[in-house]
């Protein structure tokens, strides 16, 4: 595992940034897995940006989201769905059918997640993962005691996961109590894996994943297994390593 240290949320949002339009220039047929918050916003912004300045061309890329709410539409200004179309491909020269994320509103949801992973299979993989982390060490909506063989599938969301995204929705009650989510052995079929940490509110959960022991009780301590991740922190993200 390779730790970047930067200063801030720019600097850690530009690191982060040079490596997906480094990889995408070199495969401009690669996959992207994507995630949604407020940890890769940047990173989209600086996309958006190099893709006005320097023309970088996403016409043959593909992408993969993590994960969405179960029960809102994709128009619904709160899904994953829009936030993706709002933050990023509205701005960039990406085929909309290029771009996938789990559809939460689906009838059939269990067959909803089968055909998630065949998508991906179908894709030859995930060539680049982004990852942020939850407070409690979720990735993806993988909350604690996930098991690490998990595969696309739906969960039930932490209460602390629902307070913390209260923060985008009027009230708690608003927030959706499940998710459809790649599972863990997904996320780790990726080729690369960049993990996001910016803040004091993520020092704790980087320390644990930095320095405690690998468990299915903290979900993102799975990426000890895998042999490339990069894990880009902010300085108050860091203030305990
Ligand atoms: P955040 O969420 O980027 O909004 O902090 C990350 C996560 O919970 O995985």
């Amino acid at each position: 595992m390779k730790l970047v240290r930067t200063e801030n949320y720019a600097e850690m949002s530009l690191e982060a940034g040079k490596i997906i339009v480094d990889r995408v220039r070199s495969n401009p047929n690669l996959t992207l897995g994507l995630a949604t918050g407020s940890t890769p916003k940047g990173v989209y912004d600086y996309l958006i940006h190099n893709h006005k300045e320097n023309g970088t061309t996403y016409t043959n890329a593909k992408s993969v989201n993590l994960d969405e709410y179960i029960g809102l539409s994709a128009q619904d200004p709160n899904s994953y769905h829009y936030f993706m179309n709002q933050n990023l491909f509205c701005h960039l020269d990406i085929n909309e059918n290029h771009t996938h994320i789990p559809n939460g509103a689906a009838n059939l949801l269990e067959q909803e997640c089968l055909r998630y992973e065949q998508l991906i299979k179908n894709l030859g993989g995930v060539d680049l993962q982004l990852l942020g982390i939850g407070q409690n060490g979720h990735i993806g909506f993988n909350e604690p005691g996930t098991a690490f063989s998990s595969r696309t599938h739906i969960v039930t969301l932490a209460q602390n996961t629902r307070e913390a995204n209260s923060r985008f929705f009027n009230s708690l009650e608003k927030v959706p109590t499940h998710a459809i989510t790649m599972g863990i052995a997904s996320i780790l079929d990726s080729k690369e894996i960049l993990l996001l940490v910016s803040g004091e509110r993520k020092a704790e959960a980087l320390n644990k994943f930095v320095n405690g022991e690998i468990s299915e009780q903290f979900p993102a301590s799975a990426l000890k297994y895998h042999k490339n991740v990069t894990v880009i922190a902010d300085k108050d993200a860091l203030k305990y390593i």
